[in-house]
């Protein structure tokens, strides 16, 4: 049984004292880690206050938005995957959309980060994104799932069953469009089977696949039933604390 995952991305987004706001906030108002986990997203800057936070908050796991793919050396500006598990950080996301955009991340280079960051015993979040160009295309396998099957080379069985794979489809976010529950059903599904032919029904059935795009706390609960969604990102919403609180506790 996959345990539903919600993780809220920042984005570059809070001041120093609205992050200890949230944090104070949803302080002892999170579900039981047994019945949803969380996460923040946070900027690396934020990657100390958060940790702290979490080391007291059993129920609030700290991600990285990106990390680099070596742990040292002369990359000035560049955020070490060592570093970040030195200090405790579970997660990383790798590949957003907004990473592939804006900074030209390729999939062999999210490929590289995914083994620095399994290499350091964190787990990646591996962010599969969709434009609706490529969702009208005819050839429906590709739109989402190559960007899997890249991410994903050179990774063992054991290693990939411990990973997240986003499906973030890049119109719906930040759109206020969100994607409909038939949409994110049949782009996880895709996904689903990809990995079943990449690494066996067993495997794959413990991969949690992940929606992110104009989640909110109305939603929220439809996309959680489709069969293959494991968890949700929200991003603009997991700024107000209340907001993310409803979130989170979508099953109450
Ligand atoms: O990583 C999830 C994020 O990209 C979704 O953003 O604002 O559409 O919830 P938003």
């Amino acid at each position: 049984m996959r345990t539903p995952f919600i993780v809220g991305n920042w984005k570059m987004n809070l001041t120093l004292s609205e992050v200890e706001d949230f944090l104070s906030t949803v302080k002892g108002r999170l579900p039981d880690p047994h019945d949803v986990e969380c996460a923040i997203a946070a900027s690396s800057i934020y990657m100390d206050a958060l940790t702290k936070f979490c080391k007291e908050e059993k129920n609030l796991k700290t991600a990285a938005q990106n990390c680099f793919y070596k742990d040292s050396g002369a990359y000035t500006g560049e955020v070490s995957p060592m570093a970040l598990a030195d200090m405790g950080v579970k997660y990383v996301m790798l590949g957003h959309s907004e990473r592939r955009k804006y900074f030209d991340e390729s999939n062999k280079m999210i490929n590289k980060k995914v083994k620095a960051v399994i290499k350091n015993n964190m787990t990646p979040i591996i962010c599969c994104d969709e434009t609706m160009a490529k969702r009208k295309t005819v050839d429906e396998m590709n739109w989402v799932v190559n960007p899997v099957i890249e991410a994903l080379k050179g990774i063992s069985p054991e290693d990939a069953k411990h990973v997240v794979i986003g499906y973030e489809p890049s119109w719906a976010i930040g759109t206020g469009r969100t994607a409909s529950a038939a949409e994110i059903q049949e782009a996880c599904f895709l996904i689903r089977e990809t990995l079943i032919d990449l690494y066996g029904q067993d495997i794959a059935n413990e991969i949690r696949i992940v929606y992110g795009g104009s989640v909110n706390s109305r939603n929220v609960a439809e996309i959680m039933k489709q069969e293959d969604v494991d968890g949700v990102l929200p991003g603009k919403s997991s700024l107000k604390a209340e907001e993310f609180i409803k979130i989170v506790n979508y099953q109450n």
